[in-house]
């Protein structure tokens, strides 16, 4: 049998995408192996959000031509967002990429591998208005058959103005609500114990069932009742679209994970009107008064980015002071990385210098650390019920798992296994991580 090996990098979406990719060619006759050397064919599913995460991808594949230089049957491809933004231009450099597909094209990824046998060089970068993969089970390959990933939607219309998802990823489009449905009770009866919807703006998914609309708030609800052993986590909320009617949904059912990540990128209202994020700082601490109010145990987490165009001292105060006046879980944080093809790149001057980025994002930095622990030492004295994913990596005797709030805990204890739920008091904490004892399983 031919020989697959995947290596992933960028967000869930594309983890997601690589087992859709797996289970495509696996009907097509290709055996997944973990050790790259077995490998016929080594795809390498690409990210190009920020110009570091494509440098990575130019590395990767730089030291990949020596095996290439052994083993002269061995095609190498480049899958999705770098894929889809480079196109031809990955052939330009002699002998690294044999093929190239976009994240829209993995069906035909079959015929790409044969034209490539015997062409050396195979591409399809064309995006689609409609396809979903909605009934393709993926077969992943590589999750620890505890928690699983599901697309619900691809795509993106927001056009933030810094972003490339929306040409790499195309045209936002939502997948049949009923296969979604479908493939969480398959999960369940798999033996899966978590999972989590995925979109890059989950909040906007809509889908016509039977003449009717299923909206957001009402698909995580045909999921939380239909699969009510399972705990069920989504991401990723844009604030612009976080209603009510969701929060409400998020309360009343015990397996919806009380979690929301929602992505503030800046705490300016004039920085993120230039990022065209469509909200206001007003507006978006509405949303987490609101997330306060009707789900006040909820853990709160954000994405930031400093040193967008013009960014002033000033606004970057304002980020500062927001993340205080939220006190955010835990943020993803980086520095503006322009994006060829982007309004940005086109309109916007990349005039922070790196000096000054580096220094804005190490000020972001040390006030998270500062939050994280604050809030995580709020915890310590609290039960939650954790979902045991592995041992600690620290200490091999002790379990790790995750709180429905998605915090790392840690803890000792006998009689328990890899995907249990178990109720765990806190009795101590760090910026990272929750340590507890177990009261009850
Ligand atoms: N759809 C999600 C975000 C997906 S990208 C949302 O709208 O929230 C994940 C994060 O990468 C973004 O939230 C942003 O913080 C960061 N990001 C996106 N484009 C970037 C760029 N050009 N430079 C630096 N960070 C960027
Ligand atoms: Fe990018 Fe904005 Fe779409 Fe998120 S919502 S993927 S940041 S364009
Ligand atoms: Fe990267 Fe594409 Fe995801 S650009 S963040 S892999 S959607």
């Amino acid at each position: 049998m031919k020989q697959l090996h995947i290596e992933t990098y960028g967000c869930q979406m594309n983890v997601a995408d690589s087992e859709v990719v797996a289970a495509i060619l696996k009907k097509d006759g290709f055996e997944y192996t973990k050790n790259i050397d077995n490998a016929d064919v080594i795809l390498l599913n690409t990210c190009s959000i920020r110009e570091h995460a494509e440098n990575k991808i130019i590395q990767r594949l730089n030291e990949l031509k020596k095996l290439r230089a052994s083993k002269p049957q061995l095609l190498i491809g480049v899958i999705g967002c770098m894929a889809e933004r480079l196109q031809e231009r990955l052939f330009e450099k002699k002998d690294l990429v044999d093929i190239v597909a976009g994240p829209d094209s993995y069906r035909t990824l079959p015929q790409l591998i044969e034209k490539a046998q015997v062409e050396r060089q195979a591409i399809n970068a064309e995006l689609s208005l409609t396809e979903t993969y909605a009934e393709i089970y993926p077969y992943r390959y590589d999750d620890n058959g505890i928690s699983a990933f599901v697309s619900i939607m691809r795509g993106c219309n927001n056009f933030c103005s810094y972003c490339i998802v929306p040409y790499t990823r195309g045209r936002e489009r939502s997948r049949d609500s009923q296969s979604i449905v479908d493939e969480v009770k398959q999960l369940y009866a798999d033996g899966y114990k978590e999972v989590t919807l995925l979109g890059q703006n989950v909040n906007s998914y809509k889908f016509e069932n039977d003449g009717e609309m299923v909206s957001f708030p009402q698909l995580l609800e045909q999921v939380a009742i239909a699969v009510p052993q399972m705990r069920i986590r989504f991401t990723t909320s844009h604030p612009k679209d976080l209603s009510d009617d969701l929060l409400y949904v998020m309360a009343k059912y015990d397996n919806l994970a009380k979690w929301i990540h929602l992505p503030v990128q800046s705490g300016s209202s004039t920085v993120l009107q230039r990022m065209n994020r469509r909200y206001t700082r007003e507006w978006y601490l509405d949303r987490v008064a609101a997330i306060r109010r009707i789900l006040p145990e909820a853990s709160i987490t954000t994405d930031i980015m400093c040193g967008f165009s013009d960014e002033t001292e000033a606004e970057q105060e304002e980020t500062l002071s927001l993340m205080r006046e939220v006190e955010y879980d835990a943020a993803f944080m980086f520095k503006y990385s322009e994006r060829e093809g982007t309004v940005a790149s086109k309109r916007m001057p990349d005039n922070v210098p790196d000096d000054v980025k580096v220094r804005r994002l190490n000020e972001i930095i040390a006030v998270q650390n500062e939050l994280s622990r604050k809030k995580n030492a709020e915890d310590v004295g609290k039960t939650f019920e954790v979902l045991i994913d592995g041992v600690s990596k620290k200490d091999e005797g002790e379990w790790k798992g995750r709180s429905s709030q998605n915090k790392t805990v840690v803890f000792p204890a006998q009689n328990v296994k890899l995907g249990d739920f178990v109720k765990v008091k806190i009795v101590s904490s760090s910026s990272a991580t929750l340590r507890g004892e177990v009261v009850e399983n």
